[in-house]
């Protein structure tokens, strides 16, 4: 432990953490881009500046560790002239619709820019323009908007274990790209959506969500039913119609990480291929049913099999996105009503 002064209070604190964890951990926000506590440092944005006394620079929170003796400042002028003008460099290098493009979930960089009231950046110059890639089926990239946090090159890789994305160029033609520079597509990458849950600025956008204005959606925290991981995550409802979801960063199985199928499985919700009433075959064609119909009918033929060829003639595949109680039932259904142990699931191997 190390004794430290933070914004004029006096506290002891473990000299392991980074000034930006003791920080929050004492309820003092410090406005990060880069940081990911799910990452391994990266220390690239620098919003995450504090004032050390003593020291001729400003130092970055997230890479900084507590020494005894130390008198830190989150919050003076120093510190919010400079955040201001780390903002107004990289929105000098961002399209003009800063305030009017919409993103779902986290748009940090939007939202600082607001706090710190940099509405457009001052230095003229040449600005990064580069194609819009949205060949892949799940999410547009517009790299035009990146700040290159690195949070999405540092998630597929750390995280996600693909390393699929990575920093290309040098200088000011540095970007965030596949190898090759080819567009993203099932041929490179997985697809599954972790970068775009990190990005802090619309660079990254799901598909589903794009056209979507954040201010109509009504979050509906659930648990995702496809398998029994249990991953959290809040679906985003429009007029009690599900478009898509958000992960939480605080979702203790989770976290930000979602399965291809969690992550995209709204459109499913929404089919017109999907299947809302019984469907029954008659001369060759399937016919709706009600549901009465439908277990009349199973119940029916499923007598008729064992009354020809015996109990050991059925079998049950049950599914691990039922509930507990349900594969207890089905179970039963099999074991009594059934007469055998003919039973299994999807999840046994
Ligand atoms: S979608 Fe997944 S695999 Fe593809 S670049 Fe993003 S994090 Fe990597
Ligand atoms: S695409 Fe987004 S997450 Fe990736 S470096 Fe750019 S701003 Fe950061
Ligand atoms: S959050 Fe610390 S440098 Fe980016």
């Amino acid at each position: 432990m190390v004794s430290i002064t933070l914004n004029g209070q006096k506290m002891e604190v473990s000299a392991d953490k980074t000034l930006l964890e003791i920080a929050r951990e004492n309820g003092i926000d410090i406005p990060t881009l880069c940081y990911n506590k799910k990452l391994k440092t990266f220390a690239g944005c620098r919003m995450c500046i504090v004032e050390i006394t003593g020291r001729k620079t400003l130092a970055s929170s997230c890479s900084t560790r507590p020494l005894e003796g130390m008198i830190v400042q989150t919050n003076s002028d120093k510190v919010l002239k400079s955040r201001k003008e780390i903002l107004d460099l990289l929105i000098s290098n961002h399209p003009e619709d800063l305030f009017s493009q919409v993103k779902v979930g986290n748009n940090k960089f939007q939202e600082y820019a607001k706090e710190y009231e940099v509405s457009k950046g001052s230095y003229d110059g040449e600005k990064n323009n580069y194609e819009i890639d949205d060949v892949n089926a799940v999410y547009i990239r517009d790299l035009s908007k990146c700040i290159l946090c690195g949070q999405c090159v540092n998630s597929c890789d750390q995280i996600q274990i693909s390393h699929t994305i990575d920093f290309l160029g040098k200088g000011f033609n540095t970007k965030v790209g596949t190898a090759f520079d080819l567009p993203i597509s099932i041929d490179n990458c997985r697809l599954c959506g972790q970068c775009v849950s990190v990005c802090p600025t619309g660079a990254l956008i799901h598909k589903q969500l794009a056209n979507v204005e954040p201010s109509t959606i009504k979050k509906v925290r659930t648990t995702c039913p496809f398998c029994g991981t249990g991953c959290n995550f809040d679906l985003n409802v429009v007029d009690g119609k599900v478009v898509g979801v958000t992960p939480l960063e605080e979702a203790t199985v989770n976290s930000t990480a979602l399965c291809v199928k969690g992550r995209y499985h709204t459109d499913m919700l929404n089919s017109d291929r999907r299947l809302t009433t019984p469907l029954i075959k008659k001369d060759g064609v399937f016919v709706e049913a009600t549901y009465d119909e439908a277990f009349d009918y199973i119940s029916k033929k499923v007598s008729e099999i064992k009354e020809k060829y015996g109990p050991e003639s059925l079998a049950g595949l049950s599914s691990a996105r039922c509930v507990n109680e349900d594969n207890y039932i089905f179970q039963k259904l099999f074991r009594v009503g059934f007469g055998n142990n003919n039973i299994d699931h999807c999840a046994r191997t």
